[in-house]
């Protein structure tokens, strides 16, 4: 603690003060209170240096008239030396304010902001609802439209052909050994061959069995072809002892597709092995291949659609789809998961919206 006896010069401060001296020694009071209020000491201590100096002051009053004007006239010196402290007290509460206002000010704006970025969010969150719902459209009408061409290939150009074929079997026959069997021998052929590849094509526009037999003998039959197409091998994991509903069915199958043709088109691979596989509320696919992976920059969106497009299948499904590449020859995995109704427990309006196969609606006509 600072030692408060007064001083000599605060003494003689005050006594000058005393004796008429009134403006040097106020001077000297507020100087002397600026002192103090820079090196730290408060108005307690200022405080008691002036009432003891105040006390050996009256000390030497001579009767009591003398010690009350010693009283009054000091209060207006210790006055002084507290000025500078009083102002620096307003400075303080002055600021306080101005802080206080731009505090508020900065409040405002920032609220201001939260709700310009509340309103741009919702203004994305809008395009993108409306973006994933047109998306769905798009898919829907192209699974429709694949499943009315292949019908119609089923039922009008093969049965056109076979019709032809069969024709063309009964004249062979009753020519016997004609000069024209050789170029009949051929335009049998062709029939046999545009058949077949109408039904390959049927195949692919939407398999049938899809619905009938299931994923796993759809990806299988795909895989079989896969393999004569590209001389490469394949093993098949069925983890499956239940069927997944006609959406999940859907989305797997076209991601299975999608990245079997990656696969085929990019990875040079030798060997590509698939899963499927119950997990949770939904159900897994992986493709994993032995190619030469995904070049380590992906490929410029606006021109290849087909990972963007497992991914946003998965998504409209409620589930969701990643492509996983090391580079290198270590290949590349496809993992996609799709959730299921009928593998969820919850009753169906407290599962997660996603969950709820939020695509039935895109994919109208799959139970048929
Ligand atoms: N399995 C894979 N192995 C190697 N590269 C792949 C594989 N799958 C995709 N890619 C790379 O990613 C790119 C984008 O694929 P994708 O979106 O399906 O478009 P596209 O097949 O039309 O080129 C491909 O061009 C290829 O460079
Ligand atoms: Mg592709």
């Amino acid at each position: 603690m600072t030692d408060a006896t007064p001083t000599p010069a605060y003494l003689a401060a005050l006594r000058s003060y005393l004796r008429g001296a009134e403006e040097s020694a106020l001077l000297w009071a507020y100087e002397h209170g600026r002192e103090a209020l820079d090196s730290g000491r408060g108005v307690l201590e200022l405080g008691s240096v002036h009432r003891d100096a105040v006390a050996a002051l009256l000390e030497e009053a001579e009767d009591g008239a003398e010690a009350a004007r010693i009283h009054r006239a000091t209060w207006a010196f210790y006055a002084e030396i507290v000025a500078p402290v009083e102002m620096c007290l307003r400075g303080y509460q002055q600021s306080i304010e101005s802080l206080r206002s731009l505090a508020a000010t900065l409040d405002e704006q920032v609220q201001a902001r939260t709700r310009d970025l509340d309103e741009s969010l919702e203004e994305l969150k809008r395009a993108d609802r409306a973006r994933r719902l047109l998306l769905e459209k798009l898919v829907s009408a192209q699974e429709d439209e694949r499943r009315r061409i292949a019908g119609d290939i089923h039922d009008d150009s093969i049965q056109v052909i076979t019709a032809a074929y069969l024709r063309v079997e009964l004249i062979r026959q009753a020519l016997g050994d004609d000069e024209h069997a050789e170029t009949l021998a051929k335009l049998d052929e062709a029939l046999r061959t545009s058949i077949d590849r109408l039904r390959h094509m049927i195949f692919e526009l939407r398999p049938a069995m899809l619905d009938t037999a299931g994923l796993a003998a759809t990806i299988q039959e795909h895989l079989d072809q896969w393999a004569r197409q590209t001389g490469a091998e394949y093993t098949l994991a069925n983890g499956l002892s239940t069927e997944p509903s006609a959406l999940t069915r859907t989305t797997l199958y076209r991601i299975a597709a999608e990245a079997l043709a990656n696969a085929r088109k990019h990875a040079r691979a030798t060997h590509v092995r698939v899963e499927l596989e119950e997990d949770g509320t939904g159900y897994l696919l992986r493709v994993a291949d032995n190619g030469v992976g995904i070049a380590a920059a992906p490929p410029d969106p606006t021109d290849h659609f087909g990972v963007s497009m497992m991914a946003e299948r998965a998504a409209m499904a409620g589930g969701w789809c990643r492509v996983e590449s090391t580079g290198g020859t270590s290949g590349t995995v496809v993992v996609a998961w799709a959730p299921d109704a009928a593998r969820d427990p919850r009753p169906a309006d407290d599962a997660a919206p996603e969950a709820r196969g939020a695509g039935d609606a895109a994919y109208p006509r799959a139970d048929r």
